[in-house]
Parts: structure tokens; sequence; C-alpha cells
């Protein structure tokens, strides 16, 4: 797949400390999307990782000295398109925020242009210090996009807020700082995955869904500068850094949810597979097995017609998943829903639908169609929020 990464080089600050093995896979990770990627260690850092491991993790010279290249602090940022300092010491932060320049790193940093992230990673009492807390604000309100840091265990053998955030997280800040901020200012409610309708304690009707496209809007939608909230059925994927997650199983948990995120909104973009038809009745205690049995079903409740339908309603977006090229249908169910713009997909045809990184989607407006060959489902992400960008405005 083809990246926002591709052919952009990312110079990545290494500093000094216990996380700095965990950036020989951001490195790797980087390179695999076909960057460019140019390391930068300070001194600390090389007690921690060998500056061979990076170099021949990033397939490039690793730079360590300020004065071994006299102009190293100058060309490397010239040429970047993001910096990325990871893990971020306490020492390394407060000489970005105070503008100190004594060694390469911090040199490069106030001569580079464009977005940085920084990805801090200390034990929990250096990181609840006020000084690092002020050092970190500062930079934030320069424009410094922060990646975590996490809770959890940490190398000290204490336990609390230091972590440095994992690799996929990063590289998503990363990407974000990338990709241009056209949907700052909205506020993206997306629902994804299936639901689960209990027919008794422990058995469900559900449907074939990963949440695969629902997440991959989610994330596209963060990156491209929106406040995204997901509201997510079961599934199986890593929770998506910088987006709020509501949880939910059943339909119901999922039209209550929605009801309680939906004023905010100015789009709701409905990727769940919300099932159709739930359980007449749910049994209290696990039915016995019998030779046959039959299941009542009723329908749920429409979510997008409920939207739809109020005073102050968002920009809204539906799926039509079929099985065979059934449009009018679809079409159909956009305006009889209340819907703005509907994507198509026909989940019959190979590479399309449930649980595949592509898809093959047709996009539905009321003034507009727009057919895409097999693509990412990342792709398909920003194609679907570049047809809302383009009706919005
Ligand atoms: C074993 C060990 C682990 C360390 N881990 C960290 C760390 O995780 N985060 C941090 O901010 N400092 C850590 N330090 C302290 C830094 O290495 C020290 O502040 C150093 O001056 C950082 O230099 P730099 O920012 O130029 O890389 C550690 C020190 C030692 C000895």
């Amino acid at each position: 797949m083809v990246t926002i990464l591709k052919n952009n080089t990312i110079l990545c600050g290494i500093t000094g400390g216990v996380a700095a093995y965990k950036s020989l896979e951001l490195v790797r990770r980087l390179k695999d999307e076909e960057a460019s990627v140019s390391v930068i260690m300070t001194e600390a850092a090389c007690r921690f990782v060998t500056p061979l491991s990076f170099e021949v993790a990033s397939q490039n010279r690793v730079y360590i000295s300020l004065f071994d290249d006299p102009m190293a602090h100058i060309h490397l940022p010239a040429s970047a398109s993001v910096m990325v300092i990871a893990p971020a010491t306490a020492n390394s932060i407060s000489k970005f925020a105070n503008g100190i320049a004594d060694n390469l790193l911090s040199t490069c940093l106030l001569s580079f242009e464009g977005k940085v992230v920084i990805a801090p990673s200390m034990n929990w009492k250096m990181y609840e210090n006020k000084i690092v807390q002020d050092n970190l604000r500062k930079l934030r309100e320069l424009g410094v996009i922060q990646v975590g840091p996490e809770w959890g265990p940490l190398a000290c053998g204490e336990t609390g807020q230091g972590r440095m955030s994992e690799v996929p997280a990063i590289l998503e800040a990363v990407t974000g700082a990338l990709t241009a901020q056209d949907l700052d200012g909205e506020h993206i409610l997306v629902s994804a995955g299936p639901t689960r309708e209990y027919i008794d304690p422990v058995r469900f009707i559900s449907n074939r869904s990963s949440g695969k496209m629902g997440y991959a809007l989610a994330r596209a939608a963060r990156n491209r500068g929106a406040q995204v909230t997901l509201i997510s059925g079961p599934t199986a994927l890593a929770e998506p850094a910088g987006i709020e997650i509501i949880r939910v199983e059943t339909s119901k948990e999922m039209l209550s949810a929605v009801r309680k995120n939906v004023a905010h909104a100015t789009v709701f973009i409905m990727a769940a597979a919300v099932s159709d038809f739930a359980p007449y009745e749910t049994f209290g205690k696990k039915l016995d097995k019998k030779s046959t049995m039959l299941l009542k079903l009723q329908e749920t409740e429409d979510i997008i017609s409920e939207v739809s339908r109020k005073r102050k309603r968002p920009f809204i977006i539906g799926f039509a998943a079929e099985t065979g090229k059934q449009l009018p249908k679809a079409i159909q169910k956009m305006k009889k829903k209340g819907m703005d713009i509907m994507v198509f997909n026909d989940v019959s045809e190979k590479g399309a639908g449930f649980d595949v990184e592509t898809n093959k989607i047709i996009i539905f407006s009321s003034d507009n169609q727009t057919e895409t060959g097999l693509i990412h489902k990342d792709e398909a992400a920003n194609l679907i929020l570049d047809n809302m960008k383009q009706i919005r405005t």
C-alpha cells in the first residue's frame, strides 16, 4: 500500500532513555513505508543502543556529533519533512523548550521549520515534575505534537505514566504531521464494527464486519485534524491513538451511544454493521439443546433514520453493503434514510467488504457518483472524506 510516508524524509532523534531500543522498530516501520530515514543519536542514546543498529535499520548513516559534519545541523533539517524524537528524555525536552542547542539533535530542532513529533519516556516522577510538565506545555503550545507517555510498568520497576507510546501510535502521529489539516474544526462521530444481539447469556446473532473500514475512517479523519469519537462494536483491532473510543456490544447500546454523542458532531459516519434483526426475546438462562428450534426475530431500530430526523442534524454518511450490484436499492436506501453520502459496496466481490484490508466502493451523493477500483481501506476512507469536504464547502 502507498502511504503518505513514501518518499518523505523523516529525521529521527533518539535520546538517552531506556525505551531507545523500541525506536529501532519505529525506524524499521518507517522504512517499510518507503520513507527515507536519517537518525540523529545523542551521546547518551549511544549508551543504550549502538549506532550500528540504527545504521542497519535506517540503511543510512547515523549522525551523533555536532562537529563531525559541520553543516549537518542545517542540511539534515532542511531535507526532512518531519522530525520525530522518540524516546524524548526529560533532559532533551527541557533543552527543546528553552532553545538550548548544545548537541546535534537540539541544534537541528532549532533550524527545523516543519512539524515535530515527540514521544516522551521517563520515570513517572520525572514526568510529573512541574518543570517537565511546563516544558511540555510550552512545546505543545508551539505546535509540537506530543504522543504519550502511557501509563504502565516502567523499566525502574515502578508503575505509572512514563512508558513511551507504542510504535504504531508514534507512526500515526508522524503520518498525521504530514497530512493537510483540512478537517480542523470538525467533530466527527464514527461507528464501526458489528453488533451482537443476544439469544441467551452465551449465544448471539452477529455479522462478519471486522470494523476495519470504520477504524480507517476514524484514523483518516483524525489525521486530517478532526476531533473524532469512535463508537465501536466488538472488534479485534488496536485502539487508534488520539481518538475517543466508546465500546458497545448490542444495537441498543450502539443507538444509545449515538444518541449521547451526536449532538456535538458536525459529521456522523455510520460504518458499523448494526444487526438488522435481534431475537424477539432474550432468555436469561442458557437454553437447553433441542433437535429443532424456532428463533423469532424482530427488526432493530434504524440509527441513521433517527439521526436524520433531528432538527439540528449532522452531515450523514452511511454504507450499503449488498451482495450483488444492487444500486437502485442502495440509492433508494440513501434517500429513505436521509443520508448525504452513501457508500455502496458489493461484499460478494473478491477483496471487497468484510475482514479484508481492501474495498471497492461507489460513493453516492445527491449530485455525484465516484466509483473506485480495489483500493486499500485507508485510501477509501480518504476518498469518502474528500467527497464530504467537497459537498460541505
Ligand atoms: C539506566 C538509565 C536509564 C535512563 N532512562 C531515562 C529515561 O527513560 N528517560 C529520561 O528522561 N532519562 C533517562 N535517563 C537519564 C538520561 O540518560 C540523562 O538525563 C541524559 O543526560 C539524557 O541525555 P540526552 O537527553 O542528551 O539523551 C536514564 C539514565 C540512566 C543511567
